[in-house]
């Protein structure tokens, strides 16, 4: 999408849709609802007066009203999109607003849509308090942006219904707030880039992304952006000892692909490094089709697992941003990407392997397989200088069954840096719900033959098994774990969001590490 900022009074709009957010200003729990318009614009008020006063549009969040030749504008289209309560209103709304807006316009075949940019002073503060200006922009770049991606692409007879050139309009005067809304505007487009280039990772099918083919696509995108990539395969997993990773592996045909993307800050003339500066860790799950192995997975379903990649994705397209928006810390991504299959060679459970780190692990399901590479990757880190560890995992269905596709699984074993990822998700509007990890539930991965087996001793707290397997390996690094089975993909789609591919915990990572640049 050609996306623009435009200076522009909204009712001079050329435009074939303009689009205006709506909130419902009615308080109390029974009120009828009272829809107003977050402009200042008259021509704009106007033009949707009549219809507002019929009561037919409540503004509720993903709510659109269309009308044909608006008295007054020069916009071919006026587009009422509601975005909720006021007194609840976030730029999360917005976001979900703007993607509403442009999804709005794509079954209509309109190619060009303009956005009129959210004025929350058209309502008194008992109405509405002010919305950060900044975040407001970028929020509802980023809503646009991600709106407009339809995972299609394999469908020969598809309609091509793309939104091709989106403006964001404003008429804001005060010098400050523009550059305020241009800063929003430019980290927006770098963001939502970012998540649609994840977005489209998770979507290829097993035989087009293989653990090889996902190493040539990271190694292309950071040479667009000029960041280090290497990428190795089974002969340097044998040379750094990763007997957990190269066990998963070994049942496949497609060799597997050990991903390391490194960003360096560019310091300026006269700075040096701090002493002790931190180094983030960026640990992604790449299994590019999981069929369980030995411990095969059932038929029903099973097509999905192809999504068994998106933790490894999420930290790609973090890694895309990072390079772009310069955060002041060095950041290292390392990706583990094999093939679940199981053959003559495959990995069986009973048996033992040994980790990178020297630990022992009795294989007692091959199916838990993402905490095997998971393992031999987080320890990797550690081994490059990452003083803090952040890893994502379509991890655990355990995960699904507790917080179902809402919010993602977190995991940490340090205060402090779960407090500055918490920050973080605030502002990206993603949710995260965190589960314990406390040594007591250590007994659930003991083994009479190892350090430790890869499942937990019954099915109850799956997914705090999982995160406590993978503990092991972190060691007194701080470290967070995302377990994002249940919303990496969404099987239906939203008013701003297609189903398919959800692109999440790109925004919360990327915003977590620019946390720690100074
Ligand atoms: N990739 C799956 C987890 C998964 C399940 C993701 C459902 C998305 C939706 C993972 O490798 C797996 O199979 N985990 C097992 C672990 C079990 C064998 C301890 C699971 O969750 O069933
Ligand atoms: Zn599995
Ligand atoms: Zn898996």
């Amino acid at each position: 999408m050609d996306t623009k900022l435009l200076i522009q009074d909204a009712a001079a709009s050329q435009t074939p849709m303009l689009a205006v957010f709506a909130v419902d200003i009615a308080v109390g729990k029974d009120a009828e609802p009272l829809p107003a318009l977050l402009t200042t614009s008259d021509a704009v008020t106007n033009a949707a007066a009549k219809v507002l006063a019929t009561g037919e549009f409540k503004a509720t969040l993903g709510e659109t009203l269309l009308l044909h030749g608006p008295g007054g504008l020069k916009a071919e289209r006026l587009l009422l999109v509601g975005l909720g309560k006021s007194e609840t209103l976030t730029v999360d709304e917005v976001r979900k607003g703007a993607g509403t807006a442009v999804r709005a316009a794509k079954p209509l075949g309109i190619r060009e849509v303009a956005i009129a940019f959210p004025e929350d002073h058209a309502l008194s503060d008992e109405h509405l308090e002010s919305l950060p200006c900044t975040l407001l922009s970028r929020a509802l770049v980023e809503g646009a942006e991600v709106a407009e991606s339809d995972w299609d692409t394999y469908r020969s007879e598809r309609k091509d219904r793309s939104v091709r050139t989106l403006s964001v309009i404003t008429n804001e005067s005060e010098k400050s707030t523009r550059a305020e809304i241009q800063e929003g505007f430019d980290t927006g487009l770098i963001v939502a880039a970012a998540q649609n280039f994840t977005r489209s990772l998770v979507n290829e099918p097993g035989n087009v992304l293989t653990p090889t083919e996902l190493g040539r696509r990271a190694a292309a995108m950071c040479a667009e952006v000029g960041i280090k990539c290497e990428v190795h395969s089974t002969a340097k997993l044998d040379e750094l000892k990763m007997g957990a990773f190269a066990a998963v592996a070994q049942g496949s045909n497609e060799p597997p692909a050990l991903i390391v993307m490194t960003y360096e800050p560019q310091l300026k003339k006269g700075e040096t490094v701090a002493e002790g500066a931190p180094v983030l860790g960026l640990v992604g799950k790449g299994i590019t089709f999981d069929t369980g192995g030995i411990s095969i997975k059932g038929a029903e379903g099973m097509e999905k697992m192809k999504y068994d990649m998106a933790g490894a994705g999420a930290m790609i397209g973090a890694m895309r941003a990072i390079a772009q928006l310069k955060p002041k810390v060095k950041v290292i991504g390392v990706v583990c990407s094999a093939e679940n299959m199981p053959d003559g060679k495959a990995f069986k459970p009973g048996d033992v392997v040994t980790a990178m780190s020297g630990k022992t692990i009795e294989v007692v399901n091959t199916d838990a397989e993402g905490r095997l590479v998971l393992a031999d990757g987080l320890h990797y880190a550690k081994t490059l200088g990452c003083t803090h560890l952040i890893d994502a995992a379509t991890l655990t269905g355990a995960c699904v069954v507790a917080l179902g596709t809402l919010n993602v699984g977190l995991f940490s074993n340090d205060e402090a840096t779960w407090q500055k990822f918490a920050d973080a998700a605030n502002i990206t509007g993603e949710k995260f719900w965190r589960l314990p990890c406390t040594d007591d539930y250590k007994e659930q991965i003991k083994s009479q033959i190892a350090d430790m087996r890869n499942t937990g001793a019954n099915r109850w707290g799956g997914a705090i098994s999982a995160a406590m397997f993978l503990k092991e390996f972190v060691g007194e690094t701080p470290w967070l774990h995302l377990d994002i089975a249940g919303c990496a993909w969404n099987d239906e789609s939203k008013p701003w969001i297609a189903n398919g591919p959800s692109g999440v915990a790109v925004r919360s990572i990327l915003e977590w590490v620019r946390s720690y640049s100074n």
